[in-house]
């Protein structure tokens, strides 16, 4: 199977990026399966249904997010009926929404995703790596389902590198999403699991983590909020990783996606 993971995608600048990029990047990869991390997708703060639905009319298929999920407060009536956009597994039992969804692919294959979020330097969840293991009963890999890729939301490389190893051997990839910088580590670890620590953004990097410059180093300097931060406008650098899977589920190979803005470019070579 061959699944393209987009990363964190930053505003209606990162929306354009990925409508403009994508019909290029499906030509090259012919994914046969679409994620992309859009808890950034409205104005950089949460999704909403428009949104979202703009992202599925490009070609995205699943959409994950991450600490910012309910960030616009009209996702809370959408997302327990929008089976394709997924919260963090591991928040407490009856908050909305749900943290894993089992698709199928254009050729017929079950791929399942699951959406976790970490806890070091972040919000007290509960624990990602038991909910990974109660997922993993319930839906082996090569069982349950042919794919598994897990969005593994954190701030602490160490946690998602964790977490790498946790699942090894048991899904067909662990991505790293909220940091807005892509890594260097892109790996198939030893049990045959692809691992990239951060996906990156999808926002212009003449910024502080994909948003205008200006106020976030004044709330550095200040130590006091001012305006709201917003999206920066420049060119985008749409950027991700491109995960082509075996007959098991396991990884033969992953690469880093990059393309367009100011960061270094990069595509799979086939
Ligand atoms: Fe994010
Ligand atoms: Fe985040």
């Amino acid at each position: 199977m061959r699944i393209l993971f987009i990363g964190d995608i930053i505003g209606h600048p990162g929306r354009e990026a990925v409508a403009t990029e994508l019909p290029r990047l499906k030509d090259r990869l012919k994914p046969d399966f679409i994620i992309a991390n859009g808890e950034n997708a409205a104005g950089g703060f949460g999704i909403t249904k428009a949104v979202a639905d703009e992202l599925f009319a490009v070609g995205i298929d699943c959409i994950t997010t991450g600490n910012h999920w309910a960030d616009q407060k009209e996702i809370l009536a959408v997302i327990d009926h929008e089976d394709r956009i997924l919260r963090p597994r591991n928040y407490p039992k009856g908050v909305p929404g749900k943290g894993s969804g089992l698709y199928e692919t254009r050729r017929g294959q079950r791929v399942l995703v699951m959406n976790l979020m970490g806890r070091v330097f972040m919000d007290a969840l509960d624990d990602p790596f038991a909910a990974a293991e109660a997922e993993l009963s319930a839906c082996p890999m090569g069982e349950g389902a042919d794919a598994i890729v897990v969005d593994m939301h954190a701030e602490a490389s160490s946690e998602k590198m964790a977490m790498g190893h946790f699942c090894d051997g048991r899904v067909s990839a662990v991505i790293g999403s909220h940091t807005h910088i892509p890594t260097a580590d892109a790996q198939v670890l030893p049990g045959g699991t692809a691992y990239l620590t951060d996906a990156g953004g999808c926002c212009d990097y003449d910024s502080v983590i994909g948003m205008d410059k200006y106020e976030p180093v004044q709330r550095f300097i200040k130590k006091m909020h001012g305006a709201r931060f917003t999206p920066a406008s420049g060119p985008v650098t749409l950027c991700g990783a491109f995960v082509e899977t075996n007959d098991k589920g396991l990884a033969v190979r992953i690469d880093p996606v990059r393309v367009g803005g100011r960061l270094q470019q990069a595509l799979p070579e086939f």
